[in-house]
């Protein structure tokens, strides 16, 4: 349990052919041109720390204190994982002492309370990560890479700031063990998370990095959010850091380099911030993937093959789902149409676009409109489809992508003219008052992103969900983020409780365990966030009418983006 990854599985450099599968993966990356390095992690509270404190408000997950013996054998495997990356062929390793890593924990005088020699003055808390690189630097040669990644800032109370950071910083490099340092920022319990979500801006964090770039001499990287080439050029020509790193935005799209390079940055898929790719892999347990590149994680299986003889294909509705699925059937060669009742492409991800945060959805809307008008996509907006319009086409295929309408909620009260529909308060067509309740009958973003939209107008908010906790359906990387954004601006919450009836002067509350009633008063406007019921009429209509039809994504049953382009793909590709 001390050898490595998390600690909780066998040390990835203990497998048996370790260093057969890394030193050709080393040999490849070397053949493209890239140098190859290897992140040592022995992430915290799985289950180690320094001395069972963790700087975290939402985390009361019990650990094992390292001993004094258990801190020796870690040193040792250090040394022993970057000597075995060495000889796989690595150029270099990196130490993770960011993200509540052991060695964060150790560094922080909020976590490290130990009284042994590896705790207590700023020297012992720095003395663990101090002697791994030592270790480390032993038994390696000398142009072997030894990197640090860092948290610049713990923003906890009682954890290190900035200056304390940037002195901490300072004492790695006078060490002379660390090759160059790697600023990132962020913490387990979320505001902001390690892998910060949407809400957040481009390279927020870069200009604290710079502060760490004037106060030492080897190079430095910043790494957060930086999710287009532009961003990243800008961090470098502000001279915040030396080299940018990047995440989210290779998975969105695996060419970035390669259109950067190119000039052609305007055809990057771009990330939009939803970090399905953690959650979807690492909480819900689905395949790693990306909800803007269904090919993400599968980038060595071949592209979707050419069709021998094309088909007239239909596809009706234009949201995530169908725009991928037009234009995958497009790119092998389908000739296809896409309807969709609205004048633009997008659909309910046009719709959550209104809010500034979503702006990203709005540029992957735009990056799909280009890709279907490259493919040749013959588009049909502001036109509603019906059974009988698409067999008037004479399709052989149909693929509905139809998404929902909304759900509503089974209280009395409900039809009253002050309780509106979330859609139309972020499309703007719902009249709304100065105090407004959401209702939340849905698990992801929709209550989130109605009740931002309400607070951008000035609205006083206050939400209800019947849920335990809030947006359960949001992962823990983004709830923190997005929750202290909207708390921030004044919007409360309520939780365990559900609505019963709805009148103008009040609303009564019975909590979902106990029946306990309560009441809710002085609000002029009821917005129902209660997310959809798939709009699938149109299978019934043509199901048996001679092309073949299949549905999928929301209009199948609702759920995230990445289903939808998910299985958008997939069908595009069985056609
Ligand atoms: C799927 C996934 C896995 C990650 N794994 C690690 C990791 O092993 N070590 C690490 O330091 N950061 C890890 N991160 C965080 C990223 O390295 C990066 O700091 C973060 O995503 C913010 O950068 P970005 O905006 O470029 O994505 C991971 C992020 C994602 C999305
Ligand atoms: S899943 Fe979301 S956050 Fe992750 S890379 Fe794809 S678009 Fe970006």
């Amino acid at each position: 349990r001390l050898s490595g990854l998390g600690a909780v599985k066998r040390g990835t450099m203990r497998k048996p052919n370790f260093r057969d599968v890394f030193s050709r993966f080393a040999d490849d990356m070397h053949a493209e041109g890239t140098a190859v390095t290897a992140q040592i992690i022995m992430q915290g509270a799985q289950p180690h720390s320094a001395s069972g404190v963790l700087a975290n408000y939402t985390n009361n997950q019990p650990t094992h204190v390292l001993t004094y013996d258990e801190i020796q054998r870690t040193i040792d495997e250090y040394a022993f994982t970057a000597a075995e990356a060495e000889a796989a062929g690595f150029d270099g390793v990196e130490m993770h002492a960011n993200h509540e890593d052991v060695m964060q924990l150790f560094i922080s005088p909020y976590t490290n309370r130990r009284t042994d020699a590896y705790g207590g003055d700023f020297d012992a808390r720095l003395r663990f990560p101090m002697e791994a690189f030592a270790a480390m630097r032993a038994v390696t040669g000398p142009g072997f890479v030894i990197g640090m990644r860092f948290n610049m800032d713990e923003f906890f109370e009682g954890g290190y700031d900035l200056a304390e950071g940037i002195r901490i910083a300072q004492a790695f490099e006078a060490s002379g063990h660390i090759d160059y340092l790697h600023c990132v920022i962020g913490n387990n319990w979320g505001a902001p998370s390690y892998v910060q979500p949407h809400v957040f801006g481009r390279a927020q964090w870069a200009e604290m990095a710079g502060k760490f770039r004037a106060a030492l001499s080897i190079p430095v990287i910043y790494g957060g959010r930086v999710s287009d080439p532009e961003a990243g050029e800008a961090v470098l020509a502000e001279g915040h850091a030396d080299v940018v790193s990047i995440a989210r935005a290779f998975f969105a799209d695996e060419d970035f380099v390669a259109k950067a390079r190119a000039g052609s940055s305007d055809t990057i898929r771009p990330c939009i911030g939803c970090n399905d790719c953690l959650h979807a892999a690492a909480i819900d347990g689905l395949p790693f993937g990306c909800s803007v590149n269904p090919r993400a994680g599968r980038e060595a299986e071949p592209a979707p093959a050419p069709v021998p003889s094309p088909r007239r294909v239909t596809v009706v509705g234009g949201g995530p789902a169908g725009m991928e699925a037009a234009a995958v059937a497009a790119e092998r060669g389908h000739h296809v149409t896409l309807w969709d009742r609205a004048p633009q492409l997008g659909g309910l991800m046009r719709v959550a676009g209104a809010v500034p945060e979503n702006a990203a959805y709005l540029a992957f809307i735009d990056h799909q409109t280009a890709r279907l008008t490259e493919a040749g996509v013959n588009l049909k907006l502001g036109e509603e489809a019906t059974a009988d319009t698409i067999l008037a086409d004479a399709p052989d295929v149909v693929l509905l992508a139809t998404g929902t309408r909304p759900r509503t909620l089974d209280a009395s009260g409900v039809d009253a003219p002050f309780v509106v529909e979330g859609r139309d308060v972020l499309m703007g067509t719902a009249d709304v008052g100065r105090n407004v309740v959401v209702i939340a009958r849905e698990d992801h973003m929709q209550p989130l992103t109605v009740t931002s939209a309400l607070l951008e107008r000035g609205c006083s908010v206050r939400v209800i969900y019947q849920t335990p906790g809030v947006a359960p359906g949001v992962g823990k990387y983004s709830i923190g983020g997005i929750l202290g954004k909207l708390t921030g601006q004044g919007a409360t919450f309520t939780v365990m409780t559900r609505v019963a009836a709805i009148a103008p002067d009040k609303l009564t509350l019975k909590c979902v365990y106990s029946g306990v009633e309560s009441e809710m008063t002085d609000f002029d406007t009821v917005v129902l966030a209660c997310g959809g019921t798939p709009d699938a009429g149109l299978y019934d209509a043509l199901n048996g009418k001679g092309p073949e039809v299949r549905i999928f994504g929301d209009a199948y049953v609702p759920n995230r983006i990445l289903h939808a382009t998910r299985q958008a793909y997939e069908n595009a590709c069985l056609i």
